[in-house]
This record gives C-alpha cells, sequence and structure tokens, in this order.
C-alpha cells in the first residue's frame, strides 16, 4: 500500500508542486487547504501532470474538530508536510493577530493530533527569514548562524513555530520534525499547469516581474541600487520550486526510514549562490528575450540587503541537491505567465 502524507496548504505554490512530486515518488497525498490564497482548480493541474488525483478536504487548519476528522478519514497518514499559513510580510504587519492566531494555532493542532493518530513524521515551511541580515563573516549562511529578531510577525511566526515544534519533539512526544529553511522560492512546473497565483498586486519579485513581462503591470520597481553589493540591489538565493518540492520527497523519506539522527534537524533549502535583482533582471531579458521595463525606486522598508544559503547539510546528509539553473527556473515562470494568459486568467 502506498503511504500516504497529509500536506496543509497542498494547493498553494509550494504545496502543489510538492503534492506532485510526492506523488511521482510513490506517495499518496491528502490536502488540507483552505483556500484562502489558492483555487481549487490547482487539483486538477496536479491531477493533469501526475495522472493522479490527490484527496482534497477544504479545511482550515485552526479548526481543531475538522482537521481531526481528516485524520480520522484518511488513517493511517504516515506524515505531514505543513506549508498552510499567511505570508504576506506588509499584511503581517497591519494584522499581526491574524498571522499570530493562523500560523501558530494551524501548528499547534497539527501537532496535537499526531500522537494520538500514530503519525511521527512532521516537515515544516520554515524560511531564511529567520537569521535576518546575517553577519557578513556568516555568509552564506549555515544552519548553526543566529536567528535573529524578526522585522515582521510573519517572519517572527516563523521563529515561534519553529520553537513550537522544537519544544514538542523534545517533549518526549513521539514525533520527529524536519524544518526546512527556504531561500527565493520560484519558477513553476515544466509542463505550466501549475505555478505561483498571487492574489492582486504581487509582492514578491518573480511574479511582479512576469507580470509586467506580459503588460498587466507598467514598470517592476526595484527597490534600491545604493545597498552595499556589488551592483547596488539586494541579494537573494533563488531556488527552482521544483527543486524545492523535491527536497520535502527527500526529508520525509528521511524520517520515514528513521534515518534522521536527532528529533528535529534543521536544513537551509536554497541553491547555495547569491544573485542580485538587476542580475536577474537581466538574466530574465537573455534567456527570454523579452526586454523588461524597469526603474530604480527607493528601498522598500524592512529588506534585507543580502542573504544566500551554504546548503553543505542538505547535499551532503539528505542527498539533496538543487539541479536547476535560474535561467530555467525563469523561463518556466515566463511559460506559466504565458499560460495564465492563454487561459484568460491574467
Ligand atoms: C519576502 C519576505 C520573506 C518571505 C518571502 C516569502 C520581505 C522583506 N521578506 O522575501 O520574509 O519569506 O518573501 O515569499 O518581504 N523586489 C524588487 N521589486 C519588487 C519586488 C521585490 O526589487 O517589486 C526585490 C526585493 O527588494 C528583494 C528581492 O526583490 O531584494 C526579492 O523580493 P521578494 O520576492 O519580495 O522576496 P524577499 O523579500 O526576499
Amino acid at each position: 500500500m502506498k503511504k500516504r502524507i497529509l500536506v496543509t496548504g497542498g494547493t498553494g505554490f509550494i504545496g502543489s508542486h510538492t503534492t506532485v512530486e510526492l506523488q511521482e515518488a510513490g506517495y499518496d497525498v491528502v490536502i488540507v487547504d483552505n483556500l484562502s490564497n489558492s483555487s481549487a482548480d490547482v487539483v486538477d493541474g496536479i491531477e493533469a501532470i501526475t495522472g493522479q488525483r490527490p484527496a482534497f478536504e477544504k479545511v482550515d487548519c485552526t479548526d481543531y474538530a475538522a482537521l481531526e476528522a481528516v485524520f480520522k478519514k484518511y488513517a493511517p497518514i504516515e506524515g505531514i508536510i505543513h506549508f498552510a499559513a499567511s505570508k504576506a510580510v506588509g499584511e503581517s504587519v497591519l494584522q499581526p493577530l491574524k498571522y499570530y492566531y493562523n500560523n501558530t494555532v494551524s501548528t499547534i493542532n497539527l501537532l496535537r493530533l499526531m500522537p494520538e493518530n500514530g503519525v511521527k513524521a512532521f516537515i515544516f515551511s520554515s524560511s531564511c527569514t529567520v537569521y535576518g541580515q546575517p553577519d557578513p563573516e556568516n555568509l552564506p549562511v549555515t544552519e548553526e548562524a543566529p536567528r535573529k529578531k524578526a522585522e515582521s510577525p510573519y517572519g517572527n511566526t516563523k521563529k515561534i513555530d519553529e520553537d513550537i515544534i522544537t519544544d514538542f519533539c523534545h517533549s518526549g512526544a513521539p514525533v520527529s520534525a524536519i524544518l526546512l529553511r527556504y531561500f527565493n522560492p520560484i519558477g513553476a512546473h515544466p509542463s505550466a499547469l501549475i505555478g505561483e497565483m498571487p492574489n492582486g498586486v504581487p509582492n514578491n519579485l518573480i511574479p511582479y516581474l512576469t507580470q509586467t513581462a506580459i503588460g498587466i503591470r507598467e514598470c517592476l520597481s526595484v527597490f534600491g541600487n545604493d545597498y552595499n553589493t556589488p551592483d547596488g540591489s539586494c541579494i537573494r538565493d533563488y531556488i527552482y520550486v521544483v527543486d524545492l518540492a523535491k527536497a520535502h520527497v527527500a526529508a520525509m523519506e528521511r524520517l520515514i526510514g528513521g534515518k534522521n539522527q536527532e528529533a528535529v534537524e534543521v536544513f537551509n533549502i536554497g541553491t547555495g549562490h547569491g544573485v542580485s535583482v538587476l542580475e536577474l533582471i537581466h538574466t530574465f531579458e537573455k534567456c527570454t528575450g523579452v526586454k523588461l521595463n524597469y526603474k530604480i525606486a527607493g528601498r522598500r522598508a524592512g529588506d534585507i540587503e543580502k542573504v544566500w544559503g551554504n546548503v553543505d547539510k542538505a547535499n551532503n546528509i539528505m542527498g539533496w541537491h538543487a539541479v536547476h539553473t535560474l535561467e530555467e527556473s525563469l523561463s518556466s515562470a515566463w511559460n506559466w505567465q504565458k499560460k495564465l494568459r492563454e487561459r484568460g486568467i491574467m
């Protein structure tokens, strides 16, 4: 019998790509999503890619009773990958209670339900945001670098959730966890059947860029060219979403196979390379042949100047590597944007 994995937030950007990779690796997937920032159509896209329809339950993870019913209905569940969370940094500053409530109560509910339902493996969707701006000697940043004071309530929920999970796993509960700290996930599935679908005006760079390239937005603002970086724009570690999705499969296999060495393990998931905003724009123009309308604008409040990951631990211990290039990631994001236009969605 196939092993069954519960994926919360499975119709979202990273969740949908991870569901595809789990199915292709031979797992059965149950998606739980409240559709607050995604659409149930994504399940069709997943099915079109894998030929297998994941089970889908429209449930909010803050609803303990509804979540409990899912655990019972789909027993036995072997592992959980927890993506479901509110994730807009700016909104979190304006509505902190929404973020603290959604992002911590969901995690607590899942953890509470694990022992009584015999679920032992938990993977958490964390972020390099927990490192804040690493000190220069800590770049590329390793998992050992200190976690800094969060820049936003959103970032703080990632830290708090990491602590909640760690304390629970260390309490003697029969649960092991892997915290995956992602750098900047970008791109879309090569089939262009699933991808990133932000509501309204995108906050993140890639959807804003591809929407500008296709003419939905007039001009991309580069937030600052006076940073202490070679070209003055911020530096990030952009990881292809399919590579990132595969890291979840590797992490799940590690937990289910009992290969983890500690109750809680932390892995950075990135490429190990930093790329500036301007470099990224020029790479996009080169690999797609599309000229992008962009301008230099002022800095965005709360932005980190430069961060990229040391990913040796994930490479050496999990045997996972990011294999796709920035060109491939950006081309896939562009193909997805064009497919949305073809489908009349954007
Ligand atoms: C942001 C969050 C991070 C969160 C992640 C989730 C902030 C400060 N950080 O990461 O905590 O985990 O999203 O997706 O919001 N940029 C532009 N023009 C734009 C948009 C972005 O120049 O229109 C630049 C930004 O200044 C940054 C880079 O592009 O240097 C990437 O931005 P973005 O995609 O928003 O990601 P992060 O800020 O790295």
